[in-house]
């Protein structure tokens, strides 16, 4: 199969697909280290991942648009259904996840392996971040920033100053 994609000139392109809400320096760490491994890579965000998101949908793909604006090898996209479904039809052969702890390994692992049972052509890839980020989740962001807690440096920049817009009630809607 990736031989096709490769003679057919799509190169290898994998998906990471996430809630991203919002996107963590984290995450940027792993799209970072999957545009050296991929060809290209595609930041696939869920519509309707949670009932009460803190970002709006365009808000999330703004954001990731703007971190990645530099590198043309990301492409940020939305998808909609099974994931499998969304891979296949972008004919990419890989799903990028990052895994940070032993506690990821559970629901990643029967997600895998359901991935692989509904579509055996798509491989799922694990890739760890750098150390530092390893205790962030985009939850624990949320929850500390609106605590008060410093969160520099975990975020990309833009994050950092829309979650303050929200907080300041700057940015209705968002
Ligand atoms: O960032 P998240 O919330 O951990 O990402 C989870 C995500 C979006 C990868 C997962 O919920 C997903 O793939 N949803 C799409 C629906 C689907 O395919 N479900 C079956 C997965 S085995």
């Amino acid at each position: 199969m990736a031989s096709e994609a490769r003679a057919a000139g799509a190169g290898r392109l994998a998906i990471y697909p996430g809630s991203f809400d919002p996107l963590t320096n984290g995450h940027v760490d792993i799209i970072s280290r999957g545009a050296r491994l991929f060809d290209r890579i595609i930041v696939a965000v869920l519509v309707n991942a949670e009932k009460n998101p803190l970002f709006t949908m365009e808000e999330r793909l703004e954001i990731a648009r703007e971190v990645f604006r530099d590198q043309p090898h990301v492409e940020v996209d939305t998808f909609e259904g099974l994931l499998v479904d969304y891979v296949a039809r972008r004919k990419a052969q890989v799903i990028v996840r990052g895994l940070r702890a032993i506690s990821d390994f559970e629901f990643e692992f029967q997600m895998a392996l359901m991935n692989r049972r509904l579509n055996s052509g798509i491989e799922t890839v694990f890739m760890m971040p750098a150390e530092q980020y390893t205790y962030i989740s985009s939850r624990l962001i949320k929850e500390v920033f609106a605590l008060g807690g410093q969160v520099s440096g975990l975020v990309p920049d833009t994050v950092e100053a829309r979650l303050r817009e929200k907080q300041a009630g700057l940015a209705p809607g968002r």
